[in-house]
């Protein structure tokens, strides 16, 4: 098991291409437990995650992610779990300052709870992506989510193909901070 935090944040990539070995049951509950206790606005943890294990409605959620022009989602299909994650009612302290900053903590939130998710995956040796290009409609409809409610962000989950850690392409810490004045 990995344990430096860094080590960790560099193991965890998006993940394109999976093994067909199951991922058991206990490790997903283990990564959804990393997800609940993400920090969120007011606490409002405004979160459902829909776990799709069936192999055909599997399928499905995956088709929502891709079409025939743009397919670069096509590796979805391969994931033996996929992950909707749904935005919840937030509290109402929340909601307000949605409205009076101009935010959307509850897509903040939710991006946060999937980020744990995959810290947490990634430390069981297991692959993830998040996927935010979907067809939201498609996916509300298959999986009974109802019409109000948004469906924020799709997590693959399962044995990486490979076990190769890429190297990162970031920007480096002086492209991204500076201290005390914005430049
Ligand atoms: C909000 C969000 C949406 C994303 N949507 C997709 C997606 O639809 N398809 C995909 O293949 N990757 C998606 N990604 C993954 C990013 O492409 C990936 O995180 C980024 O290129 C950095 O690579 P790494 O995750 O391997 O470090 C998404 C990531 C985030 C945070």
């Amino acid at each position: 098991m990995t344990v430096d935090f860094l080590e960790l944040a560099k193991k965890r990539q998006s993940c394109r291409a999976y093994d067909q070995r199951p991922v058991e049951p206990e490790k997903i509950a283990h990564c959804l437990s990393a997800a609940s206790l993400a920090p969120s606005a007011c606490n409002s943890q405004p979160w459902k995650f829909v776990v799709v294990n069936d192999p055909d409605l599997r399928k499905t959620v995956a088709q929502a992610t891709f079409g025939p022009v743009l397919s670069f989602n096509r590796f979805t299909m391969q994931a033996p779990v996929l992950i909707a994650i749904v935005s919840e009612r937030q509290k109402l302290t929340a909601k307000i300052g949605n409205i009076v900053r101009k935010k959307s903590f509850n897509q903040m939130d939710v991006a946060i709870a999937a980020e744990h998710f995959c810290l947490a995956a990634a430390e069981l040796g297991l692959g993830t992506c998040i996927v935010g290009w979907f067809d939201e409609q498609a996916l509300k409809k298959t999986l009974a989510v109802p019409h109000r409610k948004r469906v924020e962000l799709i997590l693959t989950v399962g044995y990486p193909a490979t076990d190769q850690t890429r190297p990162k392409k970031r920007k480096t810490l002086e492209d991204i901070t500076c201290y005390n004045r914005y430049p």
